[in-house]
């Protein structure tokens, strides 16, 4: 439902701040993660800033092949046709994770682990069903999601993917998104992306890969960060080391928490003007840097739009409200966004 208040704004609000696309329209494209509920509470300010969606969960394995051979692509499909209405460009997130696929895709019908060659099978029948039918709305495709291990010196981390398949799953499943469509542009994707052992873990897997011949062409750093982390150094470095591989880049779920990772306070029920203030600061730093690699980075999407919905509210501690973006609970610009305002291209 959308309320009252929010059916008023979005009728009534005439906006006269720049558009985010365009204060960057010579740097990158500007992105937010979507679902069917916020094209529909946020659609007015989607449509004014934004020239990039990417679905927030309906086009993974377990929402879009809930049963085997049994597709599901109706909400994935009033997505793709939001992107086509208001003249956007979409990212197809993702083909292959640990997380949100389906428990039937690693057993047998009598509930046994399956072998190696059926896992890819499966695999292959779902990349070439999902990205052939997203051939003409998906540009670019986040083919493999997370598979670096984040602690310790071992650089996969343990999955039913790797258990059964080896690490050969990665590969495959590049090459089964190329054979579907080749005009796609394709990537590997992954949180901590800044941190540098998990970042040069990231870069020894995609230089592998590319050393194998195997079709990826962009690396996407998830960008969930916060006020205080990581720092700018680290974000450059990374940025540095990973656009070495001659690859593209994209921040692909950018969001700027209020709070350290390890915090758990909850006693916060809006933002003190400081936080604010915090936030703008690091936002126009990290700006600042990311369009000095306006060659190497092709899209910045949000993971998410507005403070009104984030993922955040409920992660890591659950209940605890957050403000990650630069529009407010009321879609109105922050503090964030005005300082983005000075950066625009000349
Ligand atoms: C990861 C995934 C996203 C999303 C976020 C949390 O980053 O790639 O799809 O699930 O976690 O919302």
């Amino acid at each position: 439902m959308i309320s009252q208040e929010e059916s008023i704004l979005s009728k009534s609000n005439r906006r006269t701040e720049a558009a985010l696309k365009d204060i960057f329209t010579n740097d990158f494209r500007i992105g937010a993660a979507v679902n069917p509920l916020t094209i529909r509470t946020q659609e007015e300010l989607l449509a004014y800033h934004f020239n990039s969606i990417t679905a927030e969960n309906e086009m993974k394995f377990a929402s879009l092949q809930p049963e085997e051979g049994v597709y599901a692509f109706d909400e994935a499909d009033r997505l793709a046709a939001f992107a086509r209405e208001h003249g956007m460009v979409m990212r197809g997130h993702t083909l292959v994770w640990h997380n949100q696929s389906t428990g039937w895709l690693f057993e047998d019908k009598q509930g046994n682990p399956i072998d190696k060659a059926t896992l890819l099978e499966r695999m292959k029948s779902h990349i070439h069903t999902v990205v052939g039918r997203y051939k003409d709305d998906i540009y670019a495709w986040d083919v493999v999601n997370e598979v670096i291990e984040d602690e310790g010196d071992g650089l996969l981390r343990r999955s039913k993917w790797l258990d059964i398949a080896g690490p050969e799953f990665i590969a495959r499943a590049f090459e089964y998104a190329h054979e579907a469509d080749p005009h796609a542009v394709l990537f590997y994707n992954d949180y901590n992306e800044s941190h540098p052992a998990k970042r040069d873990k990231i870069y020894t897997l995609v230089k592998s890969l590319l050393e194998q011949d195997v079709p990826i062409h962009g690396i996407g750093l998830q960008a969930h960060w916060n006020v205080y982390d990581p720092s700018l150094d680290e974000i450059r470095a990374a940025l540095e080391k990973y656009a070495s591989l001659g690859l593209q880049l994209q921040l692909t779920e950018l969001d700027m928490s209020m709070f350290r990772f390890d915090d758990k306070r909850t006693d916060l029920t809006e933002p003190s003007a400081e936080l604010l203030e915090l936030q703008a600061e690091r936002y126009d730093r990290i700006f600042k840097l990311l369009k000095e690699y306006r060659n190497e980075i092709t899209s910045v999407t949000f993971w998410g739009a507005a403070d009104d919905y984030t993922w955040l509210d409920d992660f890591p501690i659950r209940g605890r409200k957050n403000w990650p973006f630069l529009f407010d609970g009321l879609h109105r610009p922050k503090p964030a966004f005005y300082r983005l305002t000075e950066l625009a291209s000349k």
